[in-house]
């Protein structure tokens, strides 16, 4: 049976791009592994596709212990969280993705495992019913959430490390595509790199996709080789255009420019109007046309800028010393 490519990197080393994250992760690691204790708990925060379960393995991987994965949605009821933590051996790692959907009884649990590795049980019922605690291993809790707001303070307060991942720029992105195609055996040139990463959104699932994508197209349609030509066709036919927005962002500017004059709209009716979830908006599609300058979050609603309409080709018809009022 063929093996599947490691395309996620396993160590530090051969991560690329959040150069301040991983720096101070590395100092956190060798501290821990100095002193012989556990790795503080860790959450990471930031748009998804970026990374932030490949970093939690790897952050297993070099402090040299276990990792067991579970996710917020996932786990339904507090027993399910005890018996997940009673499981764990000394020094594991605990990685929990979409951690802000964790009911607020699960995070009860949560709160005295973090803080003492203990576990709080009541047994029975009624005037008849007693606590008892049972300690735990200590293992470090590594969570991962798109949507840090929706962490309660209590949980939030608990992780001792708080890193925020950011989109990649360009040259990042180059560098994770070629690294991609040479795991999985795939022939590019430095400009279909540097295409493919210029439509990428600044995240690499989505770099990894369309490389997998183009592939496809150079295999069948060209000599296999992907060049900037064969990378701008596959993207033109999969509906990305040249700064990679696709037809949801696109929807939701001329939405918003045509609907509600450039804005400020608020985000709940901005996602009516164009059938989407609020939450897939802010998590999904907001922080890439923030990152390129097209649009703009306001105490009263999200606003196009005229970057977003000179890319639509549409004349700003506010004058932009008008839009500082807002
Ligand atoms: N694949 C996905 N994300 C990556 C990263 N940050 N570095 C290297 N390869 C990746």
């Amino acid at each position: 049976m063929e093996v599947e490519p490691k395309l996620r990197p396993q160590s530090l080393e051969s991560y690329i791009g959040q150069e301040k994250v991983k720096n101070n992760m590395k100092i956190y690691i060798e501290a821990a592994k100095k002193r012989n204790e556990t790795l503080d708990h860790v959450l990471l925060y930031g748009p998804p596709g970026l990374g932030k379960t490949t970093l939690s393995n790897i952050i297993a991987n070099e402090m040299g212990v276990g990792i067991k994965t579970t996710s917020g949605p996932a786990i339904e009821h507090p027993g399910d969280m005890a018996a997940i933590l009673n499981n764990l051996s000394e020094g594991d790692v605990l990685f929990v993705d979409e951690i802000h959907r964790l009911n607020k009884l699960i995070e009860e649990v949560l709160y005295p495992a973090m803080e003492d590795f203990v576990l709080d049980i009541v047994i029975g019922k009624g005037p008849s019913a007693k606590s008892i605690r049972i300690n735990l291993p200590k293992f470090t809790l590594i969570g991962a959430t798109t949507r840090i707001g929706l962490l309660s303070a209590p949980l939030r307060d608990r992780f001792g490390v708080i890193n925020r991942l950011e989109l990649y720029n360009e040259n990042e992105l180059k560098t994770i595509v070629t690294r991609s195609a040479n795991v999985l055996g795939i022939k590019i040139d430095e400009k279909g790199a540097a295409e493919i990463a210029k439509r990428s959104r600044g995240t690499p699932r989505i770099a990894n996709r369309l490389l997998k994508r183009v592939r496809d197209f150079a295999e069948v349609k060209y000599n296999g080789i992907i060049t900037e030509d064969v990378a701008n066709e596959t993207l033109y036919i999969l509906d990305v255009d040249k700064v990679g927005l696709d037809i949801t962002d696109r929807n939701m500017i001329v939405a918003m420019i045509e609907k509600f004059g450039g804005g400020p709209v608020g985000l709940d009716t901005l996602a009516v109007s164009i059938g989407e979830e609020a939450d897939t908006i802010e998590d999904v599609y907001e922080p890439y046309l923030i990152q390129l300058g097209y649009i703009k979050r306001t105490p009263r609603g999200r606003v196009v800028t005229e970057l977003g309409y000179r890319h639509f080709g549409i004349k700003m018809d506010v004058e932009p010393e008008n839009m500082s009022l807002f």
